[in-house]
């Protein structure tokens, strides 16, 4: 088993750029099932849950090639319209599959997607799309559709994003217009307006609530330059909020984690936003000051992926920060974690209370999930003493290298086999 050793105590310094963001290579992907010949995908990180997205295409029949952070998809031969229930189950956002497989094929066959560690991940709102698009949906032993999608108007309760990804994807593939009402507005339904727009297809609106879509435009081959990972970059300036020091990360938009940057600076960061770039310091001879509330929302509020790093970063800080956790049921299976490290955490339901403490000590700890092993990294960097950082299986769905990552900015984490 691997494990990352990370010792705590110095102040990070340096720069790096940020890798491509797993939340938008994985629609990207599933949409190389629209494209009329070959597509490349530039920045594409080295994750397991791109992995899962690859063999998935390849089950469909799809050519696959990497060459570097450089994807090929060529879907010329993509025939099939099913996906099997252990891929379903290898990664949480396979349902993504749904739309372009109608969309290409006039049927899909999946089962329900992967169990999640944050609590139920229904899909309701994905099947309520695709039926708005004209398309029959049975469930019965998994997910049976049939019909090419007709367009239409979708209304969506929850601005979800995987579901305003999958209607997107099956309204391209459709013929006639659709307009997605309450589309979720996170900059990866933009980059993936970009990329189906470089495609040629007519999309407009994504960024903001409502959606459009001309369908049955024929697409063809091309390339993208996948945007950079906002979430990963919320938690390299978290470790750097927790460790003190100087980083600067390049590659993504400052605009994109805009109310991380403003926790971290009431907090009593330094803070500088450029366009392609943004930097943090930290005195960390200062303690950090807590937030009194912290409350996720989709975006352009907080994000919920960002609530475990910056919670790991204020553990260690003057007074007490509410978090409300309003996205997901069971996203504060790291608090256990944080408290063997010394942390002063309260939960009740979606709320947790941090008291903040003098400083962490290093500890034995375990990722719950991905996004809560970002935190305990971040944790660990700040600590004093080391850590010893399991689970890795979960980071590396989402953090390409992270000890890499960490190290290149002076932190002291290396990844062994035990
Ligand atoms: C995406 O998940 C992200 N994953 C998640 O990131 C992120 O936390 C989430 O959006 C919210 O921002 C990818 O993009 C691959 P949702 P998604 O549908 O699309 C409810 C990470 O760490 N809902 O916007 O699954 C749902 O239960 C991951 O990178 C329904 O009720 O999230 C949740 O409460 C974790 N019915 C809310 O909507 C549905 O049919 C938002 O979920 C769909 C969702």
């Amino acid at each position: 088993m691997s494990v990352i050793y990370i010792r705590g105590g110095a102040p990070l310094e340096g720069e790096l750029t940020v890798h491509g963001a797993k939340n938008s290579v994985l629609p990207l992907l599933a949409a190389c099932l629209l494209a009329g010949g070959p597509v490349t995908l530039h920045n594409c990180p080295r994750l397991t849950d791109v992995d899962a997205a690859l063999a998935i295409l390849r089950h469909l029949g799809c050519e696959t090639k990497r060459e570097g952070r450089d994807l090929t998809v060529d879907p010329t031969g993509a025939a099939g319209s099913a996906v099997s229930e252990e891929q379903m189950r290898s990664m949480r956002s396979s349902i993504i599959f749904l739309g372009p497989l109608l969309a290409r094929t006039g049927e899909a066959h999946l089962t329900y997607p992967g169990g999640c560690e944050l609590g139920p991940r229904p899909i309701d709102l994905h099947l309520a799309a695709i039926r708005a698009l004209g398309c029959e949906v049975t469930e019965d032993c998994g997910i049976h559709c049939q019909g090419r999608p007709r367009g239409g108007e979708v209304y969506l309760s929850i601005p979800s994003v995987g579901a305003t990804e999958n209607a997107m994807l099956c309204a391209v593939g459709g013929a006639g217009a659709t307009t997605i009402h309450n589309a979720a507005r996170e900059p990866e339904i933009y980059d993936l307006q970009c990329f189906l727009n470089a495609l040629g297809a007519d999309v407009r609106g994504a960024g903001g609530s409502s959606v459009t879509v001309r369908g049955g435009l024929p697409l063809h081959g091309g390339e993208f330059t996948v945007m950079g990972d906002r979430i990963v970059a919320a938690t390299l300036l978290s470790a750097a909020a927790a460790a003190g020091g100087r980083v600067r990360l390049r590659g993504v938009d400052w605009r994109h984690l805009s109310t991380v940057l403003s926790v971290l600076s009431q907090a009593g960061c330094h803070v500088i936003s450029r366009t392609d770039c943004v930097e943090l310091r930290r005195d960390a001879s200062k303690p950090l000051r807590a937030v009194p509330t912290v409350r996720t929302a989709p975006y352009p509020g907080f994000p919920t992926d960002a609530q475990a790093p910056v919670m790991a970063a204020l553990c260690a800080s003057e007074g007490c920060t509410l978090f409300v956790e309003t996205m997901f049921d069971s996203r504060y299976r790291h608090v256990a974690e944080l408290q063997r490290m010394g942390a002063d955490i309260t939960t009740e339901g979606r709320v947790a209370l941090v008291r903040g403490v003098e400083r962490l000590h290093g500890a034995n700890v375990e990722a719950p999930d991905l996004r809560g092993g970002g935190a305990l990294a971040a944790a660990a960097l700040g600590a004093e003493g080391v850590t010893a950082l399991r689970g890795l299986k979960h980071i590396d769905r989402g953090y390409e290298d992270l000890e890499g990552m960490l190290a290149s900015l002076g932190g002291g984490a290396v990844r062994r086999e035990e």
